[in-house]
């Protein structure tokens, strides 16, 4: 017996002023395999009944005791472990913030933010859409329908064909988001449609994942006035010029009739194109009138209902306003490139508050 509280006081002695590593070498000898107490109860099985009923309550009492001490002064590391940690990592926030490493915003981040802003203000709502899309969605209710030669110019990238035959693909434009809108909304329809798109193409100028930006207007009384005025109003906010020059070519698009490529007038003659004045021109995007056999495929009355649509390159809107010559440049992630053409992440654009500042 008193063997039994000699060796409790030792070791609650020991375990009283253990460090990490002494506690768990406590532990070991005292309770593990082949530890003191341990052998203590392995004895029990060599004794009789008696001895055992008088001998088992105070083995199993003391190897109780020593498993709770050797715990507590566990927590009790662990607590001091912590308040140190507390007391030596604290941090004066109100000190200045010197030579922290800080986010940048993409010019494409921005440039998005900032057509979004002046959208937002002519009363369009942002509209998204997946970039897998449906062969349906980016084709065929655009007027697209399979076989089409239109089909060959979007050098797509095609998913593995689906158990019926028909293939997802990445989408090659944001136009199916118009598609989207009017299958689940009637007129009147007023939308941005900002996103990713995808083509095979790759060179200074063409990245395989590119942005683009539709726009999309569908009421009973819409014409190519409103068209071209809210293009040019869209330009003097965007590059904050307060003139424009702007031209409209004929060109084809399946989904609209008729459909015209928009020019806006710049100057190449120094080492930058400078959009405003000067007599060259530089495309900026197609547009036209929405084809009624696509309102009609989306569920819309072409009878009552009439709208125009436009599709702008994101990336190029960004690379003419901020000078960025390389599209790729854009997506290898370099952070010097950041560091270089990013945005602040607090100079949110507003129209109130000036766009790019
Ligand atoms: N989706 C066309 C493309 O990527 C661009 C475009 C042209 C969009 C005319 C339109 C439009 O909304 O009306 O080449």
């Amino acid at each position: 017996m008193t063997d039994l509280i000699q060796l409790e006081r030792q070791l609650l002695a020991r375990i009283a002023s253990a460090d990490e590593r002494a506690l768990e070498e406590l532990r070991v000898t005292a309770l593990g395999k082949k530890g003191a107490i341990t052998e203590l109860l392995k004895s029990l099985g060599t004794m009789s009944p008696e001895e055992r009923k008088d001998k088992g309550p105070q083995f199993n009492g003391l190897r109780d005791r020593i498993a709770e001490a050797i715990a507590a002064r566990k927590a009790q590391l662990e607590d001091r472990v912590l308040n140190e940690r507390l007391a030596t990592e604290r941090v004066d926030v109100t000190l200045p913030v010197a030579d922290v490493e800080r986010g940048i915003i993409h010019p494409v981040s921005q440039v998005l933010d900032e057509i979004t802003a002046i959208f937002a203000d002519l009363g369009f709502a942002v509209a998204e859409g997946p970039d897998i899309e449906y062969d349906d969605y980016n084709f065929t209710k655009l007027n697209i329908p399979p076989e089409h030669p239109a089909r060959q110019m979007h050098d797509t990238f095609y998913l593995k064909p689906q158990a019926d035959g028909s293939r997802h693909l990445l989408r090659t434009h944001t136009s199916p988001v118009q598609v989207r809108t009017m299958l689940k909304q009637q007129p009147p329809i007023r939308i941005i449609a900002p996103g990713r798109s995808y083509r095979h193409d790759s060179d200074a100028t063409h990245s395989p994942m590119f942005h683009q930006v539709e726009a999309l207007v569908i009421d009973e009384e819409t014409h190519l006035g409103n068209l071209r005025w809210l293009i040019e109003e869209f330009c003097k906010a965007f590059f904050e010029i307060s003139n424009v020059r702007m031209r409209f070519r004929p060109s084809y698009f399946p989904f609209t009739e008729p459909s015209m490529e928009v020019d806006i007038g710049c100057d190449r003659s120094g080492n930058r194109i400078k959009i405003g004045d000067g007599n060259d021109w530089l495309e900026l995007g197609g547009s036209g009138m929405v084809h009624p056999h696509v309102l009609e495929l989306c569920g819309i009355d072409p009878k009552r209902y009439q709208g125009f649509a436009f599709g702008l390159g994101l990336d190029r809107m960004a690379m003419l306003k901020y000078a960025i010559p390389d599209i790729r440049s854009f997506f290898e992630s370099d952070l010097r490139w950041l560091r270089h053409y990013g945005f602040m992440p607090l100079d949110i654009p507003s129209l109130e508050g000036g766009l790019s500042r």
